[in-house]
């Protein structure tokens, strides 16, 4: 039987997908989605903190978005960097932890900058972790994992190899949340989520709101973790 403690995840991580059909379908450009969509992130961000949940990785950018027309990336470095000049230095100061997954190289230098300057004054120890994978492929992810190894040399155990991981000292997800319809992870969190819960739900991310949330919470407490025993 599942403990009183394991009703709620310690980590849940969303794949926010769907902004650019939201924003098509008010006849928008695709921007205004990504909008929307930080509008949302702001307000989930609230709302996990306030239910008890201690680690949120939210899925910003994929390594494959990268290859999106200029245009659409550079709105989306604008808002990255506005929500790291406007909001997440708050949370910080609220003792909010904001950690980066990813490569942070491939963005432009002063968006990159101030990320990682955020994040290097955000406390280890804090009560609420919120991660951003951004530039972030899991596949990527574990070939760099991969080649730190050989480096080292010798031979890894999954606790070892983890720890070259971006998530390393990251509980790794109970819940996966995907908005926006499709039923896939899109190289997100592939070794972490070995035994993640997946919920899937057809609302465009821009209208996955607190009461949505709080239902995928409810279904994830309902699910019977068995982690291969019997
Ligand atoms: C997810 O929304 C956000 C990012 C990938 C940056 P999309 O931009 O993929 O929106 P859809 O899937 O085209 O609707
Ligand atoms: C996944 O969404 C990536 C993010 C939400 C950041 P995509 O829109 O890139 O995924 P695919 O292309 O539909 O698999
Ligand atoms: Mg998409």
């Amino acid at each position: 039987m599942a403990g009183k403690e394991s009703l709620l995840p310690r980590n849940v991580g969303i794949i926010m997908d769907g902004n650019g059909r939201w924003a098509k379908r008010r006849l928008m450009p695709r921007s205004f989605g990504h909008d929307a969509g930080m509008k949302r992130i702001i307000k989930l961000v609230e709302c996990a903190r306030g239910i008890g949940i201690k680690y949120l990785t939210l899925y910003a950018l994929s390594t494959e978005n990268l290859s999106r027309p200029k245009e659409e990336l550079e709105g989306l470095y604008a808002l990255f960097l506005r929500y790291f000049e406007e909001y997440a230095p708050k949370l910080v100061n609220e003792d909010v932890a904001i950690r980066i997954i990813g490569d942070l190289s491939a963005l432009p230098q002063n968006v990159a900058d101030k990320m990682r300057e955020v994040c290097a004054r955000s406390k280890k120890d804090a009560p609420f972790h919120l991660i951003f994978a951004v530039n972030y492929g899991s596949r990527a992810e574990i070939v760099r994992a991969a080649n730190f190894a050989a480096e080292l040399g010798g031979k890894v155990t999954e606790e070892s190899f983890s720890r070259f991981l971006y998530t390393y000292g990251v509980p790794d997800p109970d819940l996966i949340i995907r908005t926006g319809g499709e039923l896939r992870l899109s190289n997100f969190l592939l070794w972490q989520s070995a035994y993640s819960e997946l919920y899937f739900t057809d609302t465009l991310f821009p209208d996955f709101d607190d009461k949505q949330f709080k239902k995928a919470l409810k279904e994830f407490s309902r699910r019977n973790r068995r982690f291969g025993k019997v």
